[in-house]
Parts: C-alpha cells; structure tokens; sequence
C-alpha cells in the first residue's frame, strides 16, 4: 500500500520530458516475440504493467535485462505457449500475447484478462478477428485454447476500433498466409509505433494511423530484414513513442495548479484534443517541434463539453484529469464519456473534496467551486489515482491519495515528476503486515 501526500497551492513550473508511452511499449514487448534478433528498445518506462509483461516474458522463455536506459530482449529460447495465470489476470495487456504466440507457435493458451477496473472490458473483438484468421477457439476451466497452427490472410471488419483488437489482429496476421485488412481499424498513435516496429522486424503492415490496415503474412521474415551493418543487423533497436496520457497529464497538473510547464519529447500532434480544450479552459498553449509550453495564469474558465471517442478524438485516458480540471473552473462544464461505461469512480472520491457535479448514466454536470479542501481519498483506477492527485495541487491543506500503487501501473513516480516541477508531494510506502 503506497500513498502521496499532496500539499495544495503551488503553481507548477519548469521543464519535464516526457517517458515513453506505456500503451505502445506493452503492445511491442509482446511483439518482441516475433523477432529473429535481440531486441533494444530504448524509452520503454520502467512501470509495473511493464514489470508484469516482462514476467510474463520471462516464463515464456525469453531473456532480458536492462542495460541503463535500454531494455534488451532476446526470445530466441522462448518455449512455452502457455500463459501464467496469476500474471495474465493482474494486466489486461496480457491478452495481447495471443497474437504473437499464435504467429510463434501456432497455439495460445490464455485466461481472461485482468486490468483496470473501468467498466465491463470484453474481449470479443479479438477473439471475432482471430477466429477470421482461421484459428480455432475453445473455453475449457476459465481457459481459452487458440490453434492456430493453419492462420491465413482475411478481410476483418472490426465492429468497433479497438486499440487492443487492432494490436492483436495485426500481430497474429503477420504470419497468416496472404494478405489480411483490417477495416475500422483503431487509429491511435500506439498502433502506428507497433507497425514500426513490426516492419522493422521484416514484416508487411501498411496503413497504421488510418481506418484500413493491411498485412502480408506468411511465414519467415528473414527476405524483408532491414539493411546495414553486422552491427545493426545484430540487433533490431526502436525508440518508444512519447507517452501522450503522460504528456497530457503533466499540462492538466499546471493548468489546475496556474502553473507555467514546460514539456520535452513531446508529439504535439498526439495530444491535439487535449491540448484544444485546455485552451478552451483558459490556458496559452505553444507548441513547437516536439517542444510544449503551457502557462495558465488565472483560474480555468468552464469547458462546455468533453465527449472521449477514439483517437484523433479526446482520449478516455485524459477524462478524469479534466474532470478534476473542471470541479475548480469557474462555471459549468459537461463529460460525456463514450468509451468506457464505468469510468467515473474518481467522481465519489472529487466530492469529498468539495466538489459539486451531477451524474446521469455517461454524463456528468460539474459545475466549478473556488476551492477544493485536501482530504484522505482512494485512487480506484490509474487515470482516476493521478486525477485525485492533480486534485490535490489545487487543494486547500494537505490530500492524501491511497493505493497509489495502482498509479504506478502507467506513471513512472507520478509523485517526482511534479515534485521535479515544485509540486509539495511526497509518497509513504505502508509496510504490508506479515499474515
Ligand atoms: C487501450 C488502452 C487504454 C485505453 C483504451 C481506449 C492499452 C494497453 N490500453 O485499451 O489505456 O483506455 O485503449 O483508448 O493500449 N471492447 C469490446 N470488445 C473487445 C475489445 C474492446 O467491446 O473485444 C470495448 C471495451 O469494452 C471498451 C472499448 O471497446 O468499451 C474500447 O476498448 P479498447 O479500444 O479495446 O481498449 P483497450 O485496448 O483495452
């Protein structure tokens, strides 16, 4: 059990680079499976969904080891198709490794998946897509059993753009004989770096970043292998995109706080949406190459609405942020969230604070109060824990945050990196009592 005690009222200010994106990072470890050659991935966070993907790598035969900033893998001697349970249902992205083991190995065994609880998160997307590539699917004990020993190209129409669908599908595909599509096919800039990755691998994936994904698939890779020296052709390094939920976070923490921030390793074009509605609340916003300055002065004016849709639209990773933007703007501002349908377990917890808003089913009515009070609050989700944190800045006295552990899951120390910008936090890791 950790905790972050936040004392309120400082403006944030100074300079912060942006980490590595956890959800682009989680999709290419398990990517990393389909490699012929060591991997060095530069900019993968050290995060504890990160931690649990590289376990479950572990038991699945791969080697690795960080050398300083850069994670070395090596899945020459994986060996086993058989995902750990207890490992699988702590991390949703754990479903992820379906894909790769089919293209691997030709089976996948897998339990459900665990995760963030935000709302009832299925997985019939990718099992639909799979199944389309010819791979046979069964339920035995709580397991799912995937052959896929005969995978061949298909034409995939996602009913819904799920990042993780897209992901899987694109992964599995590679080594599905022919040619697959995927149409409505999620858009995120993740999905773009997992195609980066993958060509650099050797593979045929086009058109990652738009609504139709095509891969050419077979088996063996070694024809595509990229060129250049023995150096380079020891080993496959890709650099992780910029955290763009890190990112966005980080310009919240000094809007609510009236702060001046400034980001490096940036994507400005990743956060768009976000960066439109914190104008929208008040704040100046320039961006330059991968450069981002925020200054927020005075407090955030009201955002009339926020509705989170796919990517380019507002991320659903970003909703509680703004929501503890909004419970200190002065008027009333409205969220509308499409994506997950029970994400707005951080809202109990803004009321202790002297928050005001109304709920009905997706929507939320918040209207602004001059000042939150700093209470003890309970972090029940990733984005919803640093929202209460964010909270906290602007609170009046002293916030703690308990089970920030779960923040940990997609933040590297949320905790240093607004101290590293003025922010009065601190963390208490409670020792867990012997049973
Ligand atoms: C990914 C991100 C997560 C983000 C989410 C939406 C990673 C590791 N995680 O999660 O941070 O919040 O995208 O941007 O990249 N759905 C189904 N059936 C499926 C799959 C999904 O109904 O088989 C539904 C989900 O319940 C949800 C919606 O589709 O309502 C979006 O889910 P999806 O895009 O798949 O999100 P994840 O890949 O789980």
């Amino acid at each position: 059990m950790a905790s972050l005690i936040v004392a309120g009222g400082t403006p944030l200010s100074g300079t912060i680079r942006v980490s590595g994106a956890k959800n682009a990072a989680l999709p290419i470890l398990a990517a990393s499976l389909l490699s012929e050659r060591p991997v060095a991935l530069y900019d993968c966070p050290r995060l504890r969904d990160v931690k649990n993907m590289l376990a479950i790598l572990g038991a699945l035969g791969v080697r690795w080891a960080w050398d300083e900033e850069k994670l070395l893998l090596d899945t020459s001697a994986a060996n086993a198709y058989v995902m750990p349970q207890g490992l699988s249902k702590e991390l949703r992205s754990s479903i992820f490794m379906l894909g790769p083991l089919l293209a691997r190995f030709g089976h996948a065994v897998c339990t459900f998946p665990g995760g963030c609880e935000i709302g009832h998160r299925p997985i019939d997307l990718h099992l639909r897509g799979l199944t389309m590539l010819g791979v046979g699917i069964r339920e035995e004990h709580g397991l799912i059993l995937c052959d896929g020993h005969s995978m061949t190209g298909a034409d995939i129409h996602l009913d819904y753009p799920s990042v993780g669908a897209t992901e899987n599908i694109m992964m599995a595909a590679v080594r599905a004989e022919g040619e697959t599509v995927i149409q409505n096919a999620a858009r995120e800039p993740e999905i773009e770096d997992l195609q980066t990755f993958l060509r650099k691998l050797g593979y045929g994936v086009w058109g990652a970043g738009s609504s139709t994904i095509r891969i050419s698939g077979g088996r063996g890779c070694a024809d595509h292998m990229s060129e250049g020296g023995p150096a380079e052709r020891d080993c496959i390094a890709h650099r992780v995109i910029p955290d763009r939920i890190v990112a966005g976070t980080l310009l919240c923490a000094a809007a609510i706080t009236g702060g001046e921030v400034t980001l490096c390793n940036a994507v400005p074009a990743h956060i768009a949406s976000v960066m439109a509605k914190l104008r929208e609340s008040g704040c100046s916003i320039r961006a330059e190459g991968d450069v981002i300055r925020i200054a927020a002065h005075a407090r955030p004016r009201e955002i009339k609405l926020i509705e989170t849709l796919p990517y380019p639209g507002f991320p659903t990773d970003m909703q509680a942020q703004f929501f503890a933007l909004c419970t200190v703007a002065d008027g009333t501002s409205m969220i509308v969230e499409n994506v997950f349908e029970n994400r707005f377990k951080h809202g109990a917890e803004l009321l202790r604070m002297g928050a005001s808003f109304t709920q009905k089913d997706r929507t939320i009515v918040i209207r602004g109060v001059e000042r939150l009070m700093g209470t003890r609050v309970v972090a029940r989700d990733l984005r919803g824990g640093a929202a209460l944190t964010l909270a906290g800045l602007a609170a009046e006295g002293e916030t703690i945050v308990e089970n920030a552990e779960l923040i940990d899951r997609g933040y590297e120390r949320l905790d240093k990196m607004l101290a590293s910008l003025g922010a009065v936090i601190r963390r208490e890791d409670a020792e867990t009592e012997e049973p």
